[in-house]
């Protein structure tokens, strides 16, 4: 191997750089780089397999590439259920045999709890499984184990942190697996930032670490057609760890999401090469562990049959799946001179967006108020969507007027005040209606749609409020 040069590689995006700086050039973070040593530059991935592919297969110029039609009969994937209906709907119906998944989220939030289920569900369905604590001694997994009720006995535990006596392991424990029936392996590694390969001196954790025990784990898997789930931990900001090629090495990438004082979490996917990305899993935490939770709606509404002014319910789509979701706003005077605006679980330029078209297209003028808006139950909403039904709260808020009980709003808001068309209206209407809404405002755009009719007929009892411009609005909030 080649000789050992000092090189700073920028901890937020991974870029490598000679000479250390206060801030990366490539990224622009600053006090990001960090000294790790670089081994002659290439990257640590070929060594995996006994170090002999590459050198004693055939001769470079005669091997080439399998050129194949597009047409042809394709293997649909074998998924492993891990009957955690909640997990396998966010992964699109379970795991894919050989896939590499990627578990994100905040400390604390419950990603062992969420990933050691997950392992006792799959070895009482028979799976091999395999958990690797970085983070815990055997005796902590144990407990928390016993904890959650596990039936513990199918699962191999190891605590280490060492990626080629992991790989070693893993080998050991194949071999004596094929002389009974070959069934699925499944591999945890919990956490990948405790991990570190042998021929690199950096830390655990920094970003030359987790990119070579990530690319030498998944390899490793591909190749023995292993399933690997691994845990990553967030940065501040509440992005996975580690540079960005951890995201594109993987297969699929979940942030397990939730405010630690509530007890419910959320699986989110954010990417999947087998199946929908954004689609989200809702689960309840106790003292003995993750249960899922089957109607999400009903756990983001509370108080949707008082007559209480400030709030209006929005019918979002996560994924595949409608949620209605509660937003609050409250608008108070301010008495300084910069009113202040604060937002949970949505977006604050959305918000300053909306409160500028209210100002000019509606004539509520806010800028002398303080605004704080709340999505109820700690969801985070990135639908344009819910637009409509912030304008709602705020106008309620500011004019002390509830709308009509049990109302759902749903619609984009244009700069010029005109409300645009949603997506997948009917998934929206039909998920309010079997909630017991007896109205909703929508675009009027979507009555456009060639399937409106049809969804008219399957709601009849739905009161619909067209609306086109946000002016629209002012028979629900008549000026007193
Ligand atoms: N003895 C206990 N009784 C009840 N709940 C517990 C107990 N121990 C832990 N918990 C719950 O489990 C949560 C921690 O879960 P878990 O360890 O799975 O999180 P994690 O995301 O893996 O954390 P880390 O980032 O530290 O690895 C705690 O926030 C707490 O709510
Ligand atoms: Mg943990
Ligand atoms: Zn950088």
């Amino acid at each position: 191997m080649a000789n050992k040069k000092t090189a700073y590689s920028c901890q937020s995006c991974g870029a490598v750089h000679f000479k250390w700086a206060g801030r990366c050039i490539d990224c622009g973070s600053w006090n990001s780089l960090i000294e790790e040593f670089a081994e002659g530059g290439n990257s640590h991935f070929t060594r995996l397999d006994d170090d002999k592919t590459s050198k004693n297969s055939s001769p470079k110029n005669s091997r080439k590439a399998d050129l194949v039609s597009l047409n042809g009969e394709a293997k649909d994937f074998a998924r492993i259920k891990t009957n955690l209906n909640e997990l396998d709907r966010v992964l699109g119906g379970g795991l894919v045999s050989g896939s590499v998944v990627l578990i994100g989220g905040d400390p604390g939030i419950g990603k062992s709890t969420l990933l050691l289920q997950t392992a006792d569900n799959l070895a009482q369905l028979n799976n091999s499984v395999i958990y690797i604590s970085g983070e815990e001694s055997v005796d902590q997994v144990r407990l928390r184990a016993k904890r959650l009720g596990c039936h513990t006995e199918n699962i191999k535990l190891a605590s280490n942190t060492n990626v080629s006596e992991i790989i070693n392991a893993i080998k050991e424990d194949a071999k004596n697996l094929d002389n009974k029936e070959k069934s699925p392996m499944i591999v945890i590694i919990d956490s990948i930032q405790t991990m570190f390969v042998e021929d690199l001196s950096s830390a655990p954790g920094t970003v030359s670490q987790v990119r070579a025990c990530a690319g030498e784990l998944t390899i490793f898997a591909k190749k023995n057609n292993i399933t690997l789930l691994i845990v990553s931990h967030v940065t501040k900001d509440g992005q996975i760890a580690g540079p960005k090629v951890l995201e594109h090495m993987v297969d699929t990438v979940l942030y397990f999401e939730g405010e630690k004082d509530l007890q419910f979490r959320i699986l989110r996917s954010i990417k999947n090469r087998f199946g929908g990305a954004n689609e989200i899993g809702v689960f309840e935490m106790n003292e003995i562990g993750l249960s899922e939770v089957l109607n999400p709606s009903e756990l983001f509404l509370t108080s949707y049959d008082r007559d209480t002014s400030g709030t209006a319910v929005f019918a979002g789509i996560e994924g595949s799946r409608a949620i209605l979701a509660e937003v609050q706003a409250l608008v108070a005077p301010s008495f300084i001179p910069t009113p202040r605006r604060a937002v949970v679980g949505w977006d604050l330029n959305r918000l300053a967006m909306v409160i500028a078209v209210l100002n000019s297209r509606f004539g509520l003028n806010l800028f002398d108020k303080e605004v704080y808006l709340n999505i109820v139950g700690g969801l985070k909403i990135v639908e344009t969507s819910a637009d409509l039904a912030v304008a709602c709260a705020l106008i309620s808020s500011a004019r002390d007027i509830a709308l009509p009980k049990s109302t759902i709003a749903v619609g984009e808001i244009g700069l010029s005040g005109e409300i645009r068309m949603v997506g997948n209206l009917e998934g929206r209407l039909k998920e309010a209606h079997k909630l017991g809404f007896k109205n909703c405002i929508i675009p009027k755009a979507n009555e456009k749609n060639k399937n409106f009719a049809s969804l008219r007929k399957s709601i009849p009892d739905l009161n619909i409020h067209f609306i086109s411009h946000i002016r629209d609005l002012a028979k629900f909030f008549p000026k007193n």
